[in-house]
């Protein structure tokens, strides 16, 4: 530890840290642009500028290694009055679009200028006017927008691994631009990767936007709370944006640790941040028998027949419920068994399960059901053939389908996986039918012996014997075991229909005709 002096307060601070995440810990907010605690230093926007007693000029604080008895002028008059000259060379070329940019409300640039800018110009010449562009496939740059920090450029090639963005041309003329890496020969037309949401919320001003959420709400507009991602087996601590009860998207917690791991919400991926949003469309709210609507009283009765009189029970899915869910399935199929019916549950995993996807992605778990590592511990199996699915499809007397042919779960879309069905902002219910679980129990024989929980209303609801409706993981508190074994809760952010109950309380309404519980 090193004992430093700010503006003549003592701190006592971590010397291996950086000097501002020192310094913020400490409640002492340097502004700094460009630096990102995850990021190398490059020391590009000087706003961080600093005075150090016995150094003849002022110092860019992030580059700035800790000295025990260092004494720092941090915001004296003559160090504010320099960051007032950055300030004013960096909004030189910037366009005062605070009223129609996407990023008012959670700007650094907009907060900064508010806190340390001029209230008006000096700058009477043309300012640069470079047209907006498209250059990923959910990312746009406004060029005159940016201030050349360079953090883009550094998030792709530090923490996605990926060379594909640099800064091109001089002076006046710099911009940041695109360049594809060559993949066997070919080029993309734009930048691809899960993180192009981490893009723009890294940016620190309104050049980075997401296209697919643009001008589709004002950030103070959300209500927010702190979750975490439901999208897959890593379960990033995340921030939830909600509008008129529907799930926008999620952000990086601002209680996110500076120096935590990245998964404690520090970056998230697109695939995540934009998952929720299929909770708000498409959903099933009444119950369906053979293709018809149909009432509870009607439904599960019929289930509870149909339960008793199977001697074989397939049930496929659970891992996209929370554990007292899982537990409640767990607790029926218990039953079943010791009834002495033959029931073989199934989570149809991926064998990469776990383990992060491969290309560029570094945090995107490859199942991507969050509860997955639970329901294995649970006992339920792994089947990824889904030749011997059919067969155990066409050789059972009942197929319970747990959410996995809901859209957002149904995630072997052909042609498109579902990220990038996030990504370009598709309606993926439509695209149940193109799953393979859903070919897979295709035929009207196995139809007929089919049940689906779900919260969707697709083609799988209308096609099964029975569906019953049951509230998303948005509607509900529930905790999830991440794919490192630890417990996780997300938040009940959307208020359900009245009645919409989750799978595990619609078990434990099940009763036999008898009366005894299944
Ligand atoms: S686009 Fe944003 S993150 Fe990239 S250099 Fe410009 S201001 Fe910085
Ligand atoms: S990595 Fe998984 S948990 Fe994290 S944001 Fe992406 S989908 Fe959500
Ligand atoms: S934050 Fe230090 S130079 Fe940009």
């Amino acid at each position: 530890m090193a004992k430093i002096f700010v503006d003549g307060t003592e701190f006592e601070v971590d010397e291996k840290k950086n000097l501002i995440d020192a310094l913020k810990e400490k409640g002492v907010e340097i502004p700094h642009f460009c630096y990102h605690s995850k990021l190398s230093v490059v020391g590009m926007c000087r706003i961080c500028l600093i005075e150090i007693e016995g150094v003849p000029k002022f110092q860019a604080a992030c580059n700035t290694p800790i000295k025990d008895g260092m004494k720092i002028n941090a915001f004296g008059e003559k160090i504010v009055k320099a960051r007032e000259g950055v300030m004013e060379f960096l909004l030189i070329n910037h366009p005062l679009d605070c009223p129609v940019c996407d990023k008012a409300g959670e700007c650094r640039l907009q907060n900064y200028s508010f806190a340390l800018g001029h209230e008006t110009t000096r700058y009477k010449e043309e300012k640069r006017n470079i047209p907006q562009e498209k250059i990923g496939t959910n990312l746009l740059i406004n060029h005159n927008r940016c201030i050349l920090c360079y953090r883009c450029v550094r998030f792709d090639r530090e923490i996605v691994g990926v060379n594909d963005l640099e800064m091109l041309a001089r002076g006046n003329d710099t911009i940041i631009a695109y360049t594809p890496p060559e993949t066997s020969g070919e080029k993309s037309t734009y930048l691809n990767h899960n993180y192009q949401g981490a893009l723009a919320d890294i940016c620190p001003v309104g050049a980075l936007l997401n296209e697919n959420t643009l001008f589709q709400s004002r950030v103070w507009w959300y209500e927010s709370q702190e979750s975490h991602c439901h999208g897959c087996s890593t379960l990033c601590k995340v921030s939830t944006n909600v509008k008129n009860n529907s799930l926008y998207r999620y952000m990086p917690t601002a209680a996110a640790p500076q120096s935590g791991e990245i998964s404690d919400g520090i970056f998230i991926c697109d695939y995540g941040r934009f998952s929720g949003k299929h909770f708000s469309t498409d959903r099933l709210h009444h119950y369906v028998a053979t293709g018809a609507q149909a009432t509870s009283k009607q439904v599960l009765p019929d289930l509870a027949e149909k339960i008793a009189a199977a001697r074989s029970i397939l049930v496929l899915g659970g891992a996209t419920e929370c554990t007292d869910d899982v537990d409640s399935v767990a607790a029926a199929i218990g039953e079943w068994r010791a009834a002495g019916k033959q029931v073989k549950w199934d989570f149809r995993s991926t064998a990469a399960a776990f383990e992060n996807r491969a290309g560029y992605d570094f945090l995107l778990s490859g199942d991507l059901r969050p509860n997955a590592k639970y329901l294995r511990d649970k006992g339920a199996t792994e089947l990824t053939n889904f030749v011997a699915l059919q067969s155990e499809i066409r050789n059972v007397d009942l197929v319970i389908v747990i959410n996995e042919l809901s859209a957002p779960y149904a995630y072997q879309i052909a042609g498109a996986d579902e990220h990038s069905a996030h990504v370009a902002g598709l309606e993926i219910a439509a695209a149940v039918e193109e799953t393979q679980l859903f070919k897979t129990i295709e035929g009207e024989a196995a139809w007929v012996k089919t049940a689906v929980f779900t919260t969707h209303h697709n083609s799988a609801a209308l096609r099964a014997a029975l569906a019953v409706p049951v509230l998303a993981f948005p509607e509900h508190e529930g905790r999830y075991v991440d794919k490192n074994g630890v417990t996780k809760t997300t938040t009940a952010v959307l208020k359900p229909v009245q009645g919409l109950q989750s799978v595990g309380q619609v078990l434990s309404r099940l009763k036999t005709p008898v009366g005894a519980t299944v």
